[in-house]
């Protein structure tokens, strides 16, 4: 499957969203996942992501490896979106800021 890493964390774009078709993404208040029980491969939403978060689950950047299980646990406990909001207004100044996984809301 493929995996949302870091740099979504206070991004939160939700282009990618749109794109699934198979509906695997899912929301909580700053951050999105990806069901890997679900998720077809497709590849679509891959680059749709502005801030290129979305990897395949074996090409997550060095030092990512714990949001392959962080997409899994957390595709449970939070609903589907499948519609594209607007990110939050500081999103821009969060792209490519390091460890984010502190800032995580659940
Ligand atoms: Fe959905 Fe395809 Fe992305 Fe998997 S790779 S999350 S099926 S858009
Ligand atoms: Fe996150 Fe990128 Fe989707 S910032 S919500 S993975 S478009």
């Amino acid at each position: 499957p493929f995996v949302v890493t870091e740099n979504c964390i206070k991004c939160k774009h939700t282009d990618c969203v749109e794109v699934c078709p198979v509906d695997c993404f899912h929301e909580g208040p700053n951050f999105l996942v990806i069901d890997p029980d679900e998720c077809i491969d497709c590849t679509l939403c891959e680059p749709e992501c502005p801030v290129n978060a979305i990897f395949p689950e074996d090409d997550v950047p060095a030092g990512q490896e714990n949001f392959v299980a962080l997409n899994a646990e957390l595709a449970k406990a939070w609903p589907v979106l499948t519609v594209r909001k607007d990110p939050p207004e500081d999103a821009a100044e969060w792209d490519g800021k390091p460890d984010k996984l502190q800032y995580l809301e659940r």
